[in-house]
């Protein structure tokens, strides 16, 4: 077996001189075991045919959006559903700029928008184009979208001049594609590869891509930071990973998502808007804006319960031996939202160090939720706060109760979704 057996990766080749390495990198990648399917766009064909991929690959090569023949064998929608991982090398400034906006008249961009895999570009451009503000704010764009965008490497580029924006070579992407794999691997389940691919990198545990068809999610994730003066702030220890994993699942499901995120070190999941903010305040008046427009708010954010009654302009001095701060309480963010008019669907989490029952469910009450997913955070031998895995007693109504044992958050979220899912139809 080798390191990329089972996996499908679909390379999109874009215009430039350095879609010829593109050809070396589909054999390397095949090399390796993958199942490679290879897009071209227009661009790419002044440099290189469809026909040496194809011969390449023994696979044909998608090059229209709006071709009959290539529609009735894998459809685009088929193919934005089909890899593990999307793979555009080289990844030109044009192409950034497409993506950055959205748009869909040719089969990349339509690809890009339709999928929910991941999507990793190796930018490669004259320095100057790649050194550009519009280009780098293009990749900004991207990365905060989701899209995992690989260092140009530095040298002599093939226009004459020496700088940054050369695409590495073929082995060296297939080597940053078999590690991306990995550490899908390891961040989900061990297995044989083809349930690792499964579990890491399109859907840790099949969820019903129609299941939240329609409806607009939204999620509030990650701490809330609430500054004391310019160098100190309150906090807590959420990272943010259980919020991520369960917009990650909402795509999955057929969801719009917006996910309102205090700061995390989290890449956003491919398919999800991210807002980042930094306090109590902000996050509420972010979740305001967007309520109307949602079917289903869900609350997994660790929101500071106090802030600073005023925040210190200049650095506080230590000249006492104590030191009283005076706070005030924050807002409470889904309680606002579940007393609303044109209250969404509320769920809300409880992170709870004892009688998880009792408390949830008092919060259930007091805060006027449809659904509560309780923690338990005071188990030292099994952490919730910055793990990868969880496990939750989710409850709604009188005596509605549900355990979801302990597995990896995406699993965990997948299964929360699908019980939002069933109490939505049945409320
Ligand atoms: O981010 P991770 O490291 O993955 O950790 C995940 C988690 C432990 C943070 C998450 O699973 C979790 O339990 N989140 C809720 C933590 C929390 O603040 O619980 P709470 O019991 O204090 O609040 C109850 C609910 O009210 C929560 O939905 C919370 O988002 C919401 N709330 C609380 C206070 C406030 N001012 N506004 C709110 O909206």
């Amino acid at each position: 077996m080798t390191a990329l057996t089972s996996r499908k990766i679909l390379l999109a080749i874009t215009g430039g001189i350095a879609s010829y390495k593109s050809a070396i990198l589909a054999r390397r990648l095949q090399d390796q075991g993958g199942d490679v399917r290879v897009v071209m766009s227009k661009g790419a064909q002044a440099f290189i045919t469809p026909l040496t991929l194809q011969a390449l690959t023994g696979n044909p090569v998608h090059t229209d959006l709006l071709d009959e023949s290539a529609e009735a064998a894998m459809g685009h929608i088929e193919l934005a559903r089909w890899p593990d991982l999307i793979l555009i090398a080289p990844a030109s400034a044009n192409t950034m700029a497409r993506l950055a906006h959205g748009l869909a008249d040719d089969l990349l961009g339509t690809l890009c928008l339709a999928t929910t895999k991941q999507i990793m570009l190796a930018p490669a451009m004259n320095h100057q184009m790649w050194a550009n503000v519009a280009t780098q704010a293009n990749a900004d764009t991207l990365k905060k979208r989701g899209f995992l965008l690989l260092e140009p490497d530095s040298g002599h580029q093939a226009c004459g001049e020496t700088g940054s924006g050369r695409m590495p070579e073929p082995e060296d992407l297939r080597d940053q594609v078999i590690a991306w794999f990995e550490q899908q691997s390891a961040a989900g389940s061990a297995g044989n590869p083809a349930q690792i691919s499964a579990a890491s990198t399109t859907n840790p545990s099949p969820i019903n891509a129609d299941l939240l068809k329609g409806k607009h999610v939204l999620i509030t994730a990650g701490p809330t930071v609430e500054p004391i003066d310019p160098v100190r702030y309150i906090s807590n220890h959420s990272s943010g990973k259980m919020g991520y994993a369960l917009a990650a699942s909402a795509v999955e499901a057929g969801a719009q998502v917006t996910l309102v995120s205090g700061p995390t070190k989290l890449d956003t999941p491919q398919g999800v808007t991210r807002i980042d903010v930094q306090q109590a305040t902000q996050m509420l008046s972010e979740v305001e804006s967007w309520v109307p427009d949602t079917d289903v708010f869900i609350a997994v954010a660790a929101v500071a319960d106090y802030r600073m009654a005023g925040i210190a302009e200049e650095k506080i001095k230590k000249q006492t031996e104590q030191m009283t701060l005076t706070l005030v309480k924050n807002p409470d963010i889904l309680k606002t939202i579940s007393l609303r008019d044109d209250r969404p669907f509320c769920v809300g989490f409880a992170a709870e160090t004892e009688h998880l029952a009792e408390h949830a469910r008092s919060k259930l009450q007091k805060k006027k939720l449809d659904l509560i997913a309780a923690n338990d955070v005071g188990n030292r031998d099994e952490p919730v706060f910055g793990a990868d895995t969880n496990a939750l007693d989710v409850y709604w109504g009188e005596h509605g109760h549900k355990r979801i044992e302990r597995a990896p958050k995406r699993d965990v979220a997948a299964a929360l979704l699908a019980i939002i899912a069933e109490r939505l139809k049945n409320p």
